[in-house]
């Protein structure tokens, strides 16, 4: 394994990533183990991220590595088309425990994109093997983070990700984002304005009428745009007008899956039932690739009930790949063993504490917090939306702790088994970072 600079790195087209700039300027890490990463020069990076979101459990945990170890040496890869290993069965009844029995089956992906795309699929293949083939629209939001297929994108809504490639599906509209700045600013936990904007979807049915639609999907905390967290009682509204006109409503529940919001998935934290709920990131603990849908029992239940055959034309070669199923099976134990989820209640108020501590200084128009996420909003400079928190971002790396950020939002999402010192650790180096940024 390589420890040292790579000797080049020209050949590597980075994702989401300004490859010139990185190029000239390189982050390495080589290595991760707890609460820390450590880059190539040796120096300790408090992780506040969790990666991209996707360790809640902390860097190398010995359960996890010794899982996929063994699984590795057992099974290194098994078909689930027209057959099985045990794993991939085990992981799904362990993971109905997870979900508190609300949902009835799972399908395996290996990615939130991937997710996406599959649940987006079943939501038309649903409508068409009940018998109404005329649902086929999509809903998604402005400013939602569906993975980058052409599923996610096109229900997604955020212009970059978007403007290049083309028409993408059609028959997509989208409700109005929540975000509002005047009436908002500086909450814990959901925001007092704003449920009404669910009753956009009663203009968008009004539109094209409830027979032509078949999903809508929403984050239920919005990650990648910059934490928008929901108002009070917006997606229990729309989950009456989807029961109500007849149409799916599926939770992407990618970043808040899996202990996120100190409750096993959103739905826990909102107590709002949605028919399908997309997963990937913490399920492994980020350890293998994997993703998973979750469906409500009548979505299965309507392939399942339907001709003799194959019931869904849909998977992927690495469908509930073992090293995967191995991982997620202990990350599973890990979450009941460190008590991950009472964990991370017990540190959430000293969290938002934290969080609300940088009111006031330089640039900062924001601080938002729900679970163990915030958003750290900064005004913008003057024609260079995202610079500031770029600057930010790469002065914090170069102090020693990992943060994500997008346009000028600074976005943190710890391991949920951070403890007070990492906490303190983090704000004391950021409130530098901001105090004396440009
Ligand atoms: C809500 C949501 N959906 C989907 C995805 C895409 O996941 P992946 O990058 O694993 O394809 C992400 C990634 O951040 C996400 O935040």
């Amino acid at each position: 394994m390589n420890l040292d600079r790579p000797a080049s790195m020209s050949s590597f087209w980075m994702p989401f990533t300004n490859n010139r700039d990185f190029k000239a300027h390189p982050r390495l890490l080589v290595s991760a183990e707890g609460m820390y990463y450590r880059d190539v020069d040796g120096n300790a990076i408090l992780d506040g991220t969790a990666g991209l979101w996707c360790v809640p459990c902390g860097h190398a945990q010995p359960r996890i590595v010794a899982a996929v170890r063994e699984m590795v040496g057992q099974l290194d890869f098994a078909p689930t088309f027209q057959m099985g290993h045990p794993a991939a069965f085990d992981l799904a009844e362990k993971l109905m425990e997870f979900t508190g029995h609300r949902f009835g089956h799972v399908f395996y992906t290996n990615s939130g994109s991937e997710s996406v795309d599959t649940a987006l699929k079943m939501a038309l293949a649903y409508h068409k093997a009940r018998g109404e083939p005329g649902r086929t629209r999509l809903i998604g939001r402005e400013r939602g983070y569906h993975g980058v297929g052409f599923g996610g994108i096109s229900v997604g809504g955020i212009a970059t990700n978007r403007k290049s490639f083309g028409p993408l599906l059609t028959g997509v509209d989208h409700l109005p984002h929540t975000h509002n700045l005047e009436q908002n600013a500086y909450t814990r936990g959901e925001p007092s304005f704003g449920a009404h904007l669910a009753d956009e979807l009663e203009r968008i049915v009004a539109l094209h009428d409830a027979s032509t639609i078949a999903a809508v999907i929403v984050e239920p905390v919005a990650g990648s745009t910059g934490v928008l967290i929901p108002p009070k009682g917006y997606l229990k509204r729309l989950r009456e007008l989807c029961t109500k006109h007849g149409i799916l409503l599926i939770f992407d529940e990618v970043i808040t899956g899996f202990g996120r919001m100190a409750t096993p998935f959103a739905v826990d934290y909102f107590d709002v039932e949605p028919d399908l709920m997309t997963t990937a990131k913490g399920l492994t603990n980020g350890v293998v690739p994997m993703g998973a849908v979750f469906t409500k029992k009548h979505i299965h239940d309507a392939f399942i009930d339907g001709p003799a055959g194959i019931e869904l034309f849909h998977g992927y070669t690495y469908s509930g790949h073992p090293l995967a199923c191995a991982a997620a099976l202990a990350t599973l134990q890990v979450f009941e063993e460190q008590q991950v989820l009472q964990h991370a209640k017990s540190i959430q108020g000293y969290w938002e504490d934290a969080v609300h501590s940088l009111k006031g200084l330089p640039h900062v128009i924001d601080l938002r917090t729900i679970g163990l996420i915030a958003g750290i909003e900064l005004a913008s400079k003057p024609g260079q939306v995202g610079a500031r928190a770029f600057d930010a971002f790469k002065t914090a790396f170069a102090d020693g702790v990992l943060t994500r950020t997008t346009g000028d939002i600074i976005a943190l999402s710890p391991p949920l088994l951070f403890e007070k010192q990492h906490i303190d650790e983090l704000f004391g180096k950021l409130t530098k970072v901001l105090k004396h940024l440009n």
